[in-house]
């Protein structure tokens, strides 16, 4: 009576046993590896909302994915209310190349804002040094006759760089992943651009022949504007700068923002309101997964585990602040290197348009964007009209003799003296103090790890490359395919060598 019992025992033992076996042995094949089940990101801005975006894409609807955000969903994409409208205050201007971005406005039912003509000056301290005028051909000959060809060769060696640029997207496509920035940018552009990266873009465009004086005069100013930083930036975020002076360039109706919002809905994330204080690492065969991520929200300190951890938040003095324990070898809260300050000060009021040198009736100033050449004691980086997030029906910027908004870029918060300088009257100012992009001005630094442990990864080092929105949005997918080729031992997908020439008879 007990010996068949005690028989199905022993097989079902030997059965259970053959199948641990089984799966011990085969732990690494890709086939059989189980589906992680939760994943935390922390930062709801770009780079954060688009992770959520491409996680649900390349995990699947199963998996449960949580977005930490201390602040305001948007982090560096925000806008504020002033003059009785509102308008962008961080990242602001989109290229038309950014194909991450227009795909994200096209998926989420969103809209480019309506165009609105804008006019480019530049200011040297005294007067304004250039002035963009209505007539392509005018501009044309004056560029001609100051800087000879070095405008038309700029747009050309602006334009190889994008094109190298632009492979990223079918190398994504095709579910490739890279395991560092340094990866990355090779395989975009090869040994040209580790080195673009690797040199000042004073030294990248000189050795390309270009002339001091339009370094000075024209290519500065925009790396003021973009960057608030000189050309002593490295070459690679010059020319991200640079492709940001190109035209067609555009935002979204009803503030940049929205993307962020719409990529969270989207993915079906849970958005928890809370900061991230730790990351911890249990360890690796823990139940509900290897890492705890202990947060404080407005009901005090808890804590959740997760199989994957995404960081969209620069580690780095002043910002994430998050205490990394259990990790060998360990992983600092800050990396080296700081971030930029740069003031993005709103104010509704009268332009003093001498104070830009111009002795102009102010109902006839044309310029929407004032950019500055690298003057000592200027005090500001640029100066901009604003047009408001959604552009209403009929809409005309009003001219500088009235009352509008305009945003100032400074490196400091401006003096009452120097608004007095600039402005001869206002009634709303509105200042947002940015740690706003990486200080980029020493360009051999190594750039800090995609790859963190196992399965915690670090959205931000990308911006050691350039930051911009489409920076973190191509970090973004590149971590979602990084974690799901890793969790799935897909290593031929990740860190191929020479993918451009592959891949050509693909297109
Ligand atoms: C003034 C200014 C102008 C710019 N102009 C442009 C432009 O014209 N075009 C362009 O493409 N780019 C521009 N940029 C750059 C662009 O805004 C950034 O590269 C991009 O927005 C970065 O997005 P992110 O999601 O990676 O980081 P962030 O937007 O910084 O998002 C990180 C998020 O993490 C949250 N967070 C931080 N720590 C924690 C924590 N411990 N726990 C939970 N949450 C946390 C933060 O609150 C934040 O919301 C500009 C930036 C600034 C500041
Ligand atoms: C970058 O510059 C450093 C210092 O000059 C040099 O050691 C390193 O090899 C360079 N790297 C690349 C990829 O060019
Ligand atoms: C306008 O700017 C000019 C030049 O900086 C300055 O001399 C003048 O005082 C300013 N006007 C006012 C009203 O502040």
């Amino acid at each position: 009576m007990i010996m068949p019992g005690r028989a199905i025992c022993v097989k079902i033992l030997l059965f259970l046993g053959s199948c641990q076996i089984g799966r011990e042995g085969l732990a690494s094949a890709p086939e059989l590896r189980e589906q992680p089940k939760k994943m935390a990101i922390v930062g709801g801005g770009i780079g954060g909302s688009a992770a959520a975006y491409f996680l649900r894409q390349e995990f699947g609807a199963g998996v449960k994915i949580d977005v930490f955000e201390a602040g305001t969903v948007g982090g560096r994409l925000a806008t504020h209310d002033i003059g009785g409208g509102e308008f962008e205050v961080g990242g602001s201007i989109i290229h038309p190349l950014n194909l991450h971005m227009k795909h994200f406005v096209d998926r989420l039912g969103l809209q480019p804002r309506d165009d609105v003509t804008s006019k480019m000056a530049i200011f040297d301290g005294k007067e304004l040094s250039f002035e963009e005028s209505n007539w392509f051909i005018i501009n044309f000959l004056r560029m001609l006759w100051r800087y000879g060809l070095n405008f038309i060769r700029m747009h050309m060696w602006v334009e190889s760089v994008l094109d190298k640029f632009m492979r990223i997207y079918q190398y994504q496509q095709y579910g490739y992943s890279f395991s560092s920035v340094d990866r990355l940018l090779h395989a975009m552009g090869g040994d040209s651009f580790l080195a673009l990266a690797n040199q000042t873009l004073e030294e990248v465009m000189l050795a390309e022949g270009f002339s001091q004086s339009f370094l000075n005069d024209i290519v500065a100013p925009v790396t003021r504007v973009n960057y608030g930083q000189s050309v002593r930036i490295h070459g690679f975020v010059g020319a991200v700068a640079l492709a940001g002076a190109s035209s067609g360039l555009w935002a979204v109706d009803g503030g940049n923002k929205r993307v962020c919002t719409g990529l969270l809905s989207h993915s079906k994330a849970q958005v928890i309101s809370a900061r991230v204080t730790a990351i911890t690492f249990k360890n690796r065969h823990s139940k509900n997964g290897p890492y705890e991520v202990n947060y404080m929200d407005q009901s005090g300190p808890a804590h959740s585990v997760y199989d994957i951890v995404i960081v969209a938040s620069p580690l780095h003095q002043g910002m994430s602040d998050i205490t990394f324990t259990g990790f060998s070898p360990p992983i600092p809260s800050h990396f080296p290197g700081r971030y930029h300050q740069t003031v993005s000060t709103l104010v509704h009021g009268r332009l003093n348009v001498s104070y830009l040198g111009s002795s102009e009736n102010p109902a006839d100033f044309r310029f929407s964007d004032v950019l500055t050449t690298d003057h000592k004691g200027l005090g500001i980086h640029s100066l901009s009209s604003l047009d408001p997030v959604s552009i209403p029906k009929g809409y005309v910027p009003p001219p500088a003799s009235e009352k509008k908004v305009w945003k100032v870029f400074s490196p400091q918060p401006l003096a009452e003296e120097l608004l007095k300088q600039m402005f001869l009257e206002w009634d709303d100012v509105s200042e947002s103090r940015w740690l706003a992009y990486p200080s980029y001005s020493t360009p051999h630094r190594r750039t800090p790890p995609f790859v963190l442990h196992d399965h915690l990864y670090y959205l931000n080092a990308i911006e050691w490359s350039a930051s911009a929105m489409e920076m973190s949005a191509i970090s973004a997918r590149n971590l979602a395919l990084l974690a799901h080729n890793r969790w799935h031992g897909q290593e031929a997908k990740i860190n191929q060598e020479d993918l451009h020439t592959r891949l050509r008879g693909e297109l």
